[in-house]
């Protein structure tokens, strides 16, 4: 890659194949080596990552500094399974693909996915195969409605309640244009939910998540 060390060296995502100590004792070493300035974990569960870090701490290891799991509007399943444990280990989180891969942005509000879009084919691709049509229209355009009402788009919405939440300490946002990412970037102008609001968005998307 060019570079001479990395600031951040992630494990993925963990390997059923691979004794959790070896992943763990390889983070180390390439953080002792200066390869690394820092070492994070990606899609742990909140048990695995619970186990890696007291397992890095009992060797005396790199710390775990940060999570990065799958988490937007459309699958909350970090709320009840990790956000507690990284809070705990007072690591940070960084949420990727909060706008679920492009389908929390104004581009699918009919709920009509090509199931060749990028949307329907990785990371929200269960959402999309488990709703209908009409399902898929409702959740979007009612979270659309949500967005206009405090004068943002949905893919503005999606990124602010991502942030919402003192456990998150960023959001890893994909963009094909700079138009898109200066659009997303006015997100940050207003991060703040009225309860209402919060209770509307559950409505839409929390029996959905689960
Ligand atoms: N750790 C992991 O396992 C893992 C897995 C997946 C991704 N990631 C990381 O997360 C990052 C983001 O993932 P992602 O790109 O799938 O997710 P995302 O941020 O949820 O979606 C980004 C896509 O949404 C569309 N979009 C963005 N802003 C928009 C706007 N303002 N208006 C309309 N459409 C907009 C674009 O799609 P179009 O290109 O179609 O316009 C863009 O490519 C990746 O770059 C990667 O670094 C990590």
């Amino acid at each position: 890659m060019g570079v001479e060390y990395f600031d951040l060296f992630y494990s993925h995502r963990p390997d059923p194949e691979t004794p959790l100590e070896e992943t763990l004792g390889a983070l180390d070493t390439i953080v002792k080596h200066g390869k690394a300035l820092y070492a994070g974990v990606s899609s742990y569960t909140g048990a695995q990552f619970a186990d890696s870090v007291r397992a890095v701490q009992q060797h005396d290891w790199a710390p775990i500094t940060i999570h990065q799991p799958y988490y937007n509007l459309l699958h909350r399943t970090i709320e009840w399974d990790l956000l507690a444990q990284t809070e705990r280990f007072g690591a940070g989180v960084i949420a990727f693909a909060p706008l679920a891969s492009g389908l929390l942005t104004d581009k699918f509000l009919s709920g009509e996915i090509p199931s060749t879009s990028r949307a329907a084919t990785i990371w929200p691709r269960r959402w999309v195969q488990s709703h209908s049509v009409e399902d898929r229209r409702r959740i979007l355009t009612g979270l659309n409605e949500i967005a206009r009402q405090r004068g943002q788009t949905l893919a503005q919405l999606a990124i602010a309640w991502v942030l919402r939440l003192p456990a998150i300490t960023s959001a890893l946002i994909g963009a094909s244009s700079v138009r898109q990412l200066e659009d997303n970037v006015a997100a940050l102008k207003n991060l703040r939910f009225s309860p209402d609001e919060l209770n509307r968005i559950d409505a839409l998307t929390l029996t959905e998540a689960r």
